[in-house]
């Protein structure tokens, strides 16, 4: 069982390297700002109500992101190092639990598999202390973990205060740390600012516990990656590179079948059914939701929607915050959004776009139209070049069709009008007034033929070209 426990992660910081007007923290990976990730992770090993965050930088910001998920947070008003900002959070969260977790809201890979590990180590090797490390070839930046002879850590020395012997150590501070509640708070105080930077070191607290006699242990993690921290661009794509990497895998475990899966990026959040087949190139995100058996086709954009069983979207269609039921189609080139609801069956294709628009069960609209603000019945078939004329200039209007009803090609649908059930548009219309069920409405002029009117044209003074009567 694991013990109770408080944690902390700390996302005060500015972030300079990211060079940013938005803190760090707020930068998405995966889909999702860094800090839910690392709320993710904490979540797997204690509940909202004991995971604190360290606010500081652009504090009403993060704040709003971490609340929205249920944590708490704590300011961290001035930025005076990792060991002050966990400091701050004294009076929330001393006598809360008997480990406190650290680590830093920048660290978005860690599992929460992992901090259990950590928990786990720390039990039984009766510590005060135990943290993450890993073996990294280029160690530049980190805190260096120094071991002891029984293998325990003996310091962590930062980057600036190492000497060349410790900065040649590979192993490094991933900065994730299972501490006894009890001996953090009675030493936290300890740690002094006395370093170039004249900030209190978070790391420092593993040299004041070991001279007092207290073991610090360390979990060295294989997989480096989990451990990666982002202080820059070139490490967020990165960060979002195996955060995706991760959930196509998966995915694919779960019996998604996903083509070229390095190319594809479905945010963490997105669920797909078994036997979909999801190509190359495609981009699912939000909180996206698809059937089984489907088929999302190359380089499609499926952003917060839910899509049915069976359903296929052909490439390059883009879809946003709309439904499409099952057996539906979609695409190639289709845009559907804000609000459309492609129902069981329906077709919608080529160049075809849906804005709030409802488009009935087993209707079509196969090439060439703009449907706005319409509602559309079921089995209706819309003609190629059909356009809602939904806006006037000041508001949006309404378009009803009817089930069963025939819109011709190239017809011209101006808002409010309804065309009932049953009815046929002839091709080319313009429609102004509503049109009763079962008729036929022609809103064009009449074609007018001149029989032998090239010939008359042709008389023997004339250059032979027609003139336009
Ligand atoms: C820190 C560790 C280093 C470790 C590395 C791992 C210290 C002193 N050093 O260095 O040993 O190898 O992480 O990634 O802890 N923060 C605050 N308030 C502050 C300062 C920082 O909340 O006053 C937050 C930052 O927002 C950030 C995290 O703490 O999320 C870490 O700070 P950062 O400046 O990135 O530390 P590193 O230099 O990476
Ligand atoms: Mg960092």
């Amino acid at each position: 069982m694991l013990p109770e426990v408080s944690v902390v992660i700390l996302a005060a910081g500015q972030g300079t390297r990211m060079k940013s007007r938005m803190a760090k923290v707020l930068h998405c990976a995966g889909g999702k700002p860094l800090i839910e990730h690392a709320l993710d992770a904490a979540f797997g090993i204690a509940p909202p109500s004991r995971v604190f965050v360290v606010v500081g930088h652009q504090a009403e910001a993060v704040r709003a992101v971490v609340e929205g998920r249920g944590a708490r947070t704590i300011l961290q008003a001035e930025q005076m190092g990792t060991g002050h900002a966990v400091m701050c959070g004294k009076k929330e969260l001393a006598g809360l639990g008997e480990r406190l977790v650290v680590f830093y809201g920048d660290c978005p890979l860690i599992r929460a598999a992992t901090l259990e590990q950590l928990l786990a180590l720390q039990t039984q090797s009766a510590s005060t202390c135990s943290l993450a490390t890993t073996d990294l070839a280029d160690p530049t930046g980190y805190g260096r973990v120094l071991r002891d002879a029984n293998g325990d850590v003996s310091a962590i020395v930062e980057q600036k205060a190492a000497t060349p012997a410790q900065l040649a150590v590979r192993e490094i501070n991933a900065g994730v740390y299972s501490f006894d509640a009890a001996a953090f708070w009675k030493h936290i105080h300890d740690v002094r600012p006395d370093n170039p930077a004249r900030e209190y070191y978070l790391t420092d607290i593993a040299g004041i516990f070991i001279r007092a006699g207290l073991r610090v242990t360390a979990l060295k993690i294989e997989d480096a990656s989990e451990l990666l921290g982002i202080n820059n661009r070139v490490e967020l794509a990165e960060a979002d590179r195996i955060l995706r990497q991760r959930k196509a895998r998966e995915l694919m475990l779960d019996g998604v079948t996903i083509e070229r899966p390095e190319t594809v990026a479905i945010d963490s959040g997105v669920r797909i059914g078994m036997d979909t087949i999801v190509s190359a190139f495609a981009r699912i995100t939000g909180r996206t939701v698809i059937g089984e058996n489907c088929r999302i086709g190359a380089s499609a954009i499926i952003e917060d929607c839910e899509i049915g069983d069976n359903v296929e979207i052909f490439p390059f269609s883009i879809l946003s915050e709309s439904r499409v039921d099952a057996g539906a189609h979609a695409g190639p080139f289709s845009r559907v959004r804000m609000g459309a609801h492609v129902e069981t069956g329906a077709h919608v294709g080529n160049f075809v776009e849906l804005k709030k628009t409802r488009f009935g069960a087993g209707s079509k609209s196969m090439h060439l139209a703009y449907l706005g603000d319409a509602n559309i019945g079921r089995t209706v078939n819309i003609g190629a070049g059909t356009i809602t004329c939904n806006y006037d200039g000041e508001k949006k209007h309404q378009t009803t069709v009817g089930e069963g009803a025939f819109v011709g090609s190239n017809s011209t649908l101006v808002a409010p009008v309804e065309i009932a059930g049953g009815s046929y548009i002839a091709a080319g219309s313009v429609i102004t007034d509503d049109v009763p069920p079962n008729s036929l409405a022609l809103g064009r002029a009449r074609q007018v033929v001149k029989e032998g009117w090239k010939k008359r044209q042709k008389s023997p003074a004339s250059s032979g070209t027609p003139v336009a009567p």
